[in-house]
């Protein structure tokens, strides 16, 4: 079927009711955020109070922001990426965040971490998608890039959490890095990553001041003025984001979804068929529709995907955390996925164990590919080689519109 006749046709879309039990889960798991963040705060006012007026100072004056007190971006690692025949660059993206780059738990992330990440890193993706700028996160990305001498399409995250102090902390370093590394390896912004759909408003309203549509809205005004001001008016700038799409679709490049079987409760064996529905349904579909009314086609591009590989017993319905489960879903997704030309990011590189205590929830911390040391996990990598990233390229591809009689 053709755009037109897809927009023209009664089809009414649906939201699977998989997508509740993701946000209820999403739900739990940002109390638990807004809990951390709120000690954070505690933290930060005892320890800094005085840094942080001076900071907000200083915004009000427009003024410089004060040098960074972050990692050095000094390094040991050799630089060398050597060759392993177990890595295929078969990810259209990976997401990525480096170990120790959460501010509340101290920004224990070094630069070496970061270079020894991207070696591998490099070899299976040409493209990865950071969650936030906190702990000098992005710089020691763009710099081990330079150090490796590699080239990789970055998507930056403004988190958007609902307080302004967190929001402007992030904020002034995304312009700090872009004035210091430029634009060159920047394919996208996402101011916030599902900020405003975490709780019924009543508990949000204890633990977090909701992001409204009209809030995203106007920071990513406010993002795309900037880029448009530095001359770099290409770049897309979006949220990534579940609901309300029809209000904010005209404000944004692109769609963004964190994708996930898993907690649609479907089984491994079933995960790649429930993914290509999906994604059309609730992405591709809406963006065929809107192009139709308005003339202006954005791509659907799926933020998050992947399946965890621990604890067992925690499941979701059918969905069986497990790496046979990694293994087999992998093996349906990721080469058919390139083949139909969804544009996707893998979730995720590494097991992140920080967020059993952030998020009160085992089975979050382990989605990694690699253990949070590294080491692969038991798997067999697919094999489906693309190019390295070149300079310049921004595009999403776009699959086909699923023939949805199948
Ligand atoms: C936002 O963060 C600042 C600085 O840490 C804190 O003083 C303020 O209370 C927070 N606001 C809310 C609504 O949590
Ligand atoms: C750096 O790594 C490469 C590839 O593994 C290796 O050939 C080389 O000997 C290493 N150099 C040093 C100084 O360790
Ligand atoms: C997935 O869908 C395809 C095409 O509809 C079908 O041939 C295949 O059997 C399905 N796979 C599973 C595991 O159901
Ligand atoms: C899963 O098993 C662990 C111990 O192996 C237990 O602590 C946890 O509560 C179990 N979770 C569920 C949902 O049963
Ligand atoms: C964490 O989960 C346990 C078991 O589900 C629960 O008893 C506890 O209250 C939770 N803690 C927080 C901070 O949500
Ligand atoms: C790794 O997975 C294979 C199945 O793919 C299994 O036969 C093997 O026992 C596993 N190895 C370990 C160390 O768990």
């Amino acid at each position: 079927m053709d755009t037109a006749s897809i927009a023209s046709s009664n089809q009414t879309v649906e939201k699977p009711a998989t997508r509740s039990s993701n946000l209820s889960k999403k739900c739990k798991l940002w109390l638990v955020w807004g809990i951390a963040i709120g000690l954070l705060f505690v933290g930060s006012l005892i320890g800094g109070l005085i840094y942080y007026y001076t900071q907000q100072a200083n915004h009000a004056a427009n003024a410089q922001v004060p040098p960074d007190n972050g990692p050095s971006t000094d390094y040991t690692s050799n630089t060398t990426i050597p060759d392993n025949p177990n890595y295929v660059r078969s990810f259209w993206g990976i997401d990525y965040t480096p170990r120790g780059a959460q501010m509340d738990l101290g920004c224990s992330v070094t630069q070496n971490d970061v270079i020894e990440d991207l070696k591998i890193l490099y070899q299976l993706t040409p493209r990865i998608r950071l969650y936030g700028m906190d702990c000098n996160q992005a710089n020691l990305v763009l710099n081990g890039m330079n150090a490796l001498g590699i080239d990789m399409g970055v998507i930056m995250t403004i988190w958007v959490d609902g307080n302004s102090t967190t929001y402007q902390r992030q904020y002034d370093e995304f312009w700090k890095t872009t004035q210091q590394f430029g634009y060159d390896r920047l394919i996208g912004v996402s101011v916030g990553n599902e900020g405003k759909y975490f709780c019924p408003a009543v508990l949000t309203s204890i633990f977090r001041k909701q992001t409204t549509v009209d809030d995203l809205v106007s920071k990513m005004e406010d993002v795309r003025k900037g880029l448009a001001d530095a001359g770099q008016s290409h770049i897309p700038v979006y949220t990534t984001d579940i609901n309300d799409l029809d209000q904010l679709l005209p404000h944004m490049d692109a769609i963004l979804d964190n994708v996930h079987p898993f907690f649609g409760g479907t089984t491994a064996e079933l995960a790649a068929n429930w993914t290509w529905k999906y994604f059309y349904e609730v992405d591709q579909y809406p963006v065929l529709k809107f192009a139709k009314t308005s003339g202006v086609q954005k791509p659907a591009v799926i933020s998050e995907i992947g399946w965890p590989t621990y604890p067992v017993n925690e499941t979701v319905k059918g969905a069986i955390p497990g790496i046979p489960q990694l293994q087999r879903f992998m093996d349906d997704y990721v080469c058919e996925a390139n083949k139909r030309g969804i544009p996707y990011f893998w979730f995720e590189f590494k097991d992140e164990p920080w967020k059993q205590w952030m998020f009160n929830e085992t089975r979050e911390s382990y989605w990694g590919l690699f253990d949070e040391n590294g080491n692969l996990k038991n798997l067999t990598l697919p094999n489906c080689p693309m190019a390295p990233w070149t300079k310049g390229d921004l595009t999403f591809p776009q699959p086909a519109p699923l023939n949805t009689t199948n």
